[in-house]
């Protein structure tokens, strides 16, 4: 679809690649609704797109539904959601004969599974209403899994198989919503310089860097958000998750 003038939502757009996306959909015309628990932050990025910041936990059905409100109130029916809300922890399944807490694995599919669930089921729900546009098109939804979710690596139970629930609904959410118009498609990717990355010395930062096939580098986040821009253009692009990684494979530590 063509950006210029349409509603976007970026879910985790305060910080990151929700921030570079938010910014990338601005750029190409769109009225960005900038969606996050963070509210100093998220208010930033909304004031610098132009757009509305409604705080919202994607994890809870009332946030989510108000936010929508909000979001349709100030600026319209959203045609395209971009799902980037999403946190990572690093624990064994079992380590010194200690069992993986199960609250933390739970957290972790919550905020990056279940949430991201429930914002593209209250959001297509919205858009289905909406006039079509060429070829019947209604809306786009993207999301964010990782490359975690094909090569998680030691530590990463929760949050690889958080991202695997992404990408393991990216296609059958594509055909239910296939009769309303409405596009899914989700991107894997590898290692981003974003603060979820941490404040991690140079030297770890280098050799991350290192161990990227070609171009040895972090990518950055208008480099996520360029592909995001052409999942929404173009009409093509639907039920696919596409890693944006520069080759990388991930060793098991
Ligand atoms: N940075 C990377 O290398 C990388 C790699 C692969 C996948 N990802 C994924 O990309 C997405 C964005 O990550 P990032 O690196 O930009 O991290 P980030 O920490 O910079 O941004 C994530 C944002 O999500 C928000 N958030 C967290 N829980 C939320 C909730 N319950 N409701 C609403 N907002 C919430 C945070 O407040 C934050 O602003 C995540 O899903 C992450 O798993 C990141």
């Amino acid at each position: 679809m063509q950006i210029d003038g349409q509603v976007a939502i970026v879910t985790g757009g305060a910080s990151g690649l929700g921030e570079g996306t938010a910014k990338e959909l601005a750029d190409a015309g769109a009225r960005v609704a900038v969606w996050d628990i963070q509210e100093d932050k998220g208010m930033a990025v909304a004031n610098a797109v132009g757009g509305v910041f409604c705080k919202c936990d994607v994890t809870s059905e009332d946030s989510v539904i108000a936010a929508l409100g909000e979001t349709r109130e100030a600026l319209g029916k959203a045609r395209i959601l971009v799902n980037c809300a999403g946190t990572g922890v690093a624990v064994k399944t079992t380590s010194r004969g200690v069992a993986h807490p199960l609250d933390q694995f739970e957290r972790i599919i919550k905020i990056n599974l279940i949430g991201t669930f429930n914002c593209l089921r209250l959001a297509s729900t919205d858009m289905v209403d909406l006039e079509p546009l060429e070829h019947g098109e209604r809306g786009v939804i993207i999301n964010t899994a990782s490359v975690a979710a094909f090569d998680g690596q030691v530590g990463q139970a929760a949050y690889s198989a958080s991202k695997g629930g992404i990408v393991g609904m990216t296609l059958p959410v594509a055909r239910d919503l296939a009769d309303k118009g409405v596009r899914v498609c989700t991107i894997a990717p590898g290692i981003f310089e974003t603060p979820l990355l941490g404040t991690l010395p140079d030297d770890v930062r280098a050799s991350l860097a290192a161990s990227v096939p070609f171009p040895k580098k972090l990518g950055i986040p208008s480099e996520f958000a360029q592909l995001a821009r052409q999942i929404a253009e173009n009409v093509m692009l639907n039920g696919e998750t596409i890693r944006l990684d520069g080759a990388i494979r991930m060793a098991p530590r």
